[in-house]
């Protein structure tokens, strides 16, 4: 008889929950239910814990009746292990013993402080030492000065830090704790080195960083292994007593596992809103003073395995954007046909800055440019060179990943919305010169959760769980083109950061 794993996907607007077969990981009963984003003022975005406990438990339940439906093997006593996926950074403050909560969360995209960490980044000496032990710069992104906000901010954080009652953690943190009944405390250390108090080197909180946002350390969460046990179900409405918590990644890193990429050189790109790139650097700590980032990618009870994260804020919005500001598109789709309807030039071209400039420039101020418009420039050229954007700034980062990790990019795969647009797949294989695998079931990042607890239950190592291929692309351009092609648009984007820098 089969056995079921949960997947639950903690996302920034949403959360899904689906049970994954243990024979060969067939996907039942998926479901995304959104939750309301909270937005106080300009820069400032907040989830209510209430929301995110109630949602949780909405999807899991929508995803039980579901598989239920589908899969006469099916019950809920058959599920032999949860995993936990979750949107990283976003960190929210609670009291351990009652499970009141102190305010919102603060999401990972807020910017309320950002004067504090500027602060700290105009001191080189602090600046080099949080990159040293982090991999991490200094940004508002990361949790630990939006934890110091909310321990100086909301009054009962401050009051329940002083009677040792607080609880400081990100929301696969929460999560676990709602879903142990307040047993369990604990995280994992994808999510704990974002939080950047977490040295990257010793794998666990550094004292002179807690020091330097003000944390206690009894306010945080025990770290563990992404695979193997945190705790087990108590008093859920909807699940039985007893199943065990075995895998917990953030989601990138899950979408990474997801896509089986276990080995150094092997990388994936996310194509959700932004774009979310990931490449397995084995065990090795690369140290990045680029702008891209140095992350753990998974840990088992025997070893870490790190990676070099790249991210550029838009990709599947700039497609948004032709649709809901000019109307030229109705999705994705189209856009791909409009492209295609128009040969390739090299006239015109797209920065895609138009929520600044994510890595390897960290670039607030930076806006969308559009270069080399003439009398004739057509619509469709404009709708290519955005898609093309897209992919060029995904092998920017890639490149930049090998440079520094002195590691070629073996295998590259594709997830996420926009990777269903084939157009966009293959210009981006193209540009990149390397093989892209789509797999077919592109919920890569419930599919990794659910992969890291199975390996969790298990407790052998990874990498022996075969992906299905949905489709590959193969680069077509000669390579003196897709070269020249990325040299122009680096151009590009090296004159708007330059432009906007001077601006600031
Ligand atoms: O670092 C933020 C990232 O984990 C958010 O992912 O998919 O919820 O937007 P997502």
């Amino acid at each position: 008889m089969n056995n079921f794993i949960l997947a639950i996907d903690e996302g920034t607007t949403g959360i899904q929950a689906s049970f994954f077969s243990m024979n060969d990981f067939s996907m039942y009963g998926n479901n995304k239910i959104e939750f309301p984003q909270i937005y106080p003022r300009s820069g400032l975005v907040e989830h209510n814990p209430n929301d995110i406990w109630e949602t949780t438990l909405a999807a899991i339940k929508n995803a039980i009746e579901l598989t239920q439906k589908s899969n006469h093997e099916f019950s809920i006593n058959r599920i032999s292990a949860i995993g936990i996926t979750n949107q990283r950074e976003t960190c929210l403050a609670w009291n351990k013993n009652t499970g009141e909560i102190a305010g919102n969360a603060i999401v990972w995209q807020d910017r309320r402080t950002a004067e504090f960490c500027d602060s700290l980044k105009n001191n080189e000496i602090m600046r080099k030492m949080i990159l040293r032990k982090t991999g991490l710069v200094c940004d508002p992104y990361f949790s630990a000065s939006k934890m110091r906000w909310m321990i100086e901010q909301y009054p009962k954080a401050k009051q329940w830090a002083v009677a040792g009652e607080l609880a400081l953690g990100t929301v696969d943190c929460y999560v676990t704790w709602k879903l142990t009944g307040g047993q369990s405390f604990v995280t994992d250390h994808t999510n704990a080195c974002r939080t950047m108090l977490y040295n990257l080197h010793l794998g666990q909180y550094d004292p002179e960083l807690l020091e330097v946002f003000s944390i206690p350390t009894h306010t945080l969460p025990e770290i563990k292994p992404s695979m193997g046990r945190f705790g087990i179900t108590k008093n859920i409405s909807c699940l039985p007593d007893g199943i065990p918590i075995t895998g917990i990644l953030g989601d990138q890193q899950a979408a990474l596992f997801g896509q089986n990429c276990v080995n150094p050189g092997e990388a994936k790109i996310t194509f959700g809103t932004g774009a979310f790139l990931l490449m397995n650097t084995g065990e090795n700590i690369v140290e990045a003073d680029n702008g891209l980032l140095a992350t753990v990618a998974y840990s088992t009870s025997q070893k870490r395995v790190f990676a070099l994260e790249g991210s550029a804020f838009v990709a599947g919005a700039a497609v948004q954007f032709l649709r809901d500001n000019f109307g030229w598109v109705k999705n994705s789709a189209e856009s791909a046909e409009l492209a295609m309807s128009y040969p390739r030039d090299e006239e015109v071209l797209f920065v895609p800055s138009l929520a600044g400039l994510g890595a390897p420039y960290w670039n607030p101020q930076a806006k969308g440019v559009l270069f080399g418009m003439t009398r004739g420039t057509q619509k469709s050229q404009i709708i290519r060179a955005v898609l093309e954007s897209i992919a060029m700034q995904n092998v920017q980062l890639l490149r930049l990943m090998e440079k520094i990790s002195k590691q070629k990019i073996v295998r590259v795969g594709v997830d996420g919305g926009a990777s269903r647009n084939d157009f966009l797949m293959q210009i981006q294989s193209d540009i990149l010169q390397t093989t892209l695998v789509r797999p077919t079931n592109i919920e890569t990042t419930s599919l990794g959760a659910a992969r890291a607890a199975y390996v969790g239950i298990l407790e052998e190592d990874v990498g022996f769980i075969k992906s299905e291929i949905g489709k590959e692309f193969e680069p077509h351009m000669p390579e003196a083109l897709a070269n020249a092609n990325l040299y122009r648009w680096l151009k590009a984007v090296d004159c708007i950061n330059n432009f906007y820098s001077s601006d600031k």
